[in-house]
């Protein structure tokens, strides 16, 4: 197995094979017996019982059915290693892990105070802490269980204030919020893109004035290329309209810590900073909060839209006075586990440039590096600059044409990741050929589209593993 080197206190350190496991900088065999051990601790202040016979299961069925699942999950991709980098995936920290473990086993769910008592009360504040993050000055928000259901909400609350009136996002915008539109009754309309992915300022002007928009998505971080919608002229040319902004930073959210930073992986602040005078913003802590699936959140810069959630719910809010977080959201049960491993990953990793900001910037480092090296090779080249951790690469061929890129392009994702001696995991992208064209001009368009080759290196081990991965990939091409 190869070994890996993790970053401890600005040092570099070689860790024993065994420690691979969820990154190894801490031993999460430990935290996990302890966080069983705190719920045990807890339990055993209230009175024993015994548990109802017909939960038992015999150890030994238990052993054999975890065998065979245990088997079954090694058919996974290694999401853990920087050989993996196709998808947005990766393990949660070992805190986030810990901390969910520890909640999970009380299982409260944060609809309601009297079902979430403490991890509402983790989830408001790590919740005013991602606010903060973005610079608002007031906010109302929740976490959601995914990047989907959290831009569903802010969609909903457009159509509140705006109805009749429909939403603009770009091109490269999710596809879920065309299918969201749709699930509101709501008018979707995509908006051409530039030659860096971004939402054409132009053409956005333009479907403005007709009066028929009421919100505009623009997106930071796009989900094929990592762009950058320059949300500070989006939100000048919105206003001008009378329009609604909505950010989708589900995936860039977190980069904002990286707005106006010292050094190369800083960000140009402006597109950032805007964020702070839009209407509702989206971020995932389950992609780059380091946290398991199933914690999305969205965030409103004026709490008054509370109001379009209004409902009661006899059966649940009854204990407090207090906010109940059902009472803000569109879904009802949540897991509080969720907050927990949320709340206990920022307590050790903040959002903030020296905290998690850290983390990004690795990630950030990464593709810097990765692009210096696409630039002075023979056999592959950029598509396009990353603005974050996503490198957007394409195989040079002999014909130069689209159809022999795309073929290139499948065959070393698949010769990638089914080589069994030194296995590397990429991805595919799909782009039109007037995009390509765009920032290609001299390719040779004899297709409509074509795959090209996109990493994501959201692993900050990615960084010290970049020129493996750049020289696996030109083996793979050449
Ligand atoms: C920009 C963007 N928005 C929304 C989503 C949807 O988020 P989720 O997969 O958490 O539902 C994604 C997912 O990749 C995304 O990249």
């Amino acid at each position: 197995m190869v070994r890996g080197f993790w970053g401890i206190h600005g040092g570099l350190r070689r860790l024993p094979d065994t420690l691979i496991l969820f990154g190894g900088i801490v031993d999460l065999r430990d935290w996990l017996t302890r966080a069983v051990d705190s719920v045990a601790d807890w339990q055993a202040s209230y009175p024993p019982f015994e548990t109802h016979p017909s939960l038992e299961v015999s150890q030994e069925s238990f052993l054999s059915a975890f065998d065979i699942f245990a088997n079954r999950m090694r058919g996974n991709y290694p999401y853990f290693h920087p050989s993996y980098a196709g998808q947005m995936l990766k393990p949660p920290h070992p805190a986030a892990v810990a901390g969910y473990v520890a909640a999970m086993l009380v299982n409260p769910n944060n609809h309601a105070l009297d079902g979430g008592k403490v991890t509402s009360e983790l989830e408001k504040e790590a919740v005013a802490q991602l606010a903060s993050m973005f610079g608002l000055h007031t906010h109302l928000g929740h976490l959601t269980s995914s990047g989907t259901i959290a831009n569903l909400e802010a969609l909903y609350v457009a159509r509140e204030l705006h109805p009749g009136r429909g939403v603009a996002y770009s091109a490269e915008a999710h596809y879920t919020h065309e299918r969201m539109c749709g699930l509101l009754g709501m008018r979707g309309t995509a908006v051409e893109t530039d030659d860096k992915g971004r939402i054409d300022l132009g053409a956005l002007g333009q479907l403005l004035a007709t009066g028929e928009i009421g919100t505009v998505v623009a997106t930071t971080g796009t989900t094929g290329l990592g762009a950058i919608d320059q949300v500070h002229d989006v939100l000048a040319i919105a206003r001008e309209h009378g329009v609604r902004v909505h950010v989708d930073a589900a995936y860039g959210g977190f980069f904002t810590l990286l707005a106006g930073a010292k050094g190369r992986a800083g960000l140009d602040p402006r597109p950032w900073r805007a964020i702070a005078d839009c209407d509702s913003i989206v971020v995932d802590p389950h992609k780059h909060g380091l946290q398991p699936y199933g914690c999305g959140a969205v965030l409103f810069g004026d709490p008054a839209v509370g109001r379009f959630y209004a409902h009661d719910s006899p059966y649940t809010y009854f204990t407090s006075s207090e906010l109940h977080l059902g009472e803000i959201s569109l879904e009802c049960s949540r897991a509080g586990a969720a907050a927990a491993a949320l709340w206990l990953t920022f307590q050790l990793l903040p959002p903030t440039t020296d905290g998690l900001g850290q983390v990004l910037a690795a990630s950030r480092n990464a593709a810097l590096d990765w692009s210096e090296l696409l630039a002075t090779s023979d056999l592959l080249s950029t598509y396009q600059p990353p603005e974050l951790d996503i490198v957007s690469y394409f195989p040079l061929t002999e014909a130069g044409s689209l159809s022999a890129i795309d073929a290139a392009s499948g065959r070393i994702l698949a010769d990638g990741m089914n080589d069994p001696e030194r296995p590397v995991f990429v991805s595919t992208l799909t782009v039109t050929a007037s995009a390509f064209r765009q920032r290609h001009p001299r390719i040779t368009r004899d297709s409509d589209r074509a795959r090209i080759l996109r990493s994501v290196l959201m692993k900050p081990e990615s960084e010290i593993y970049v020129t493996w991965l750049h020289s696996r990939l030109e083996e793979l091409a050449g």
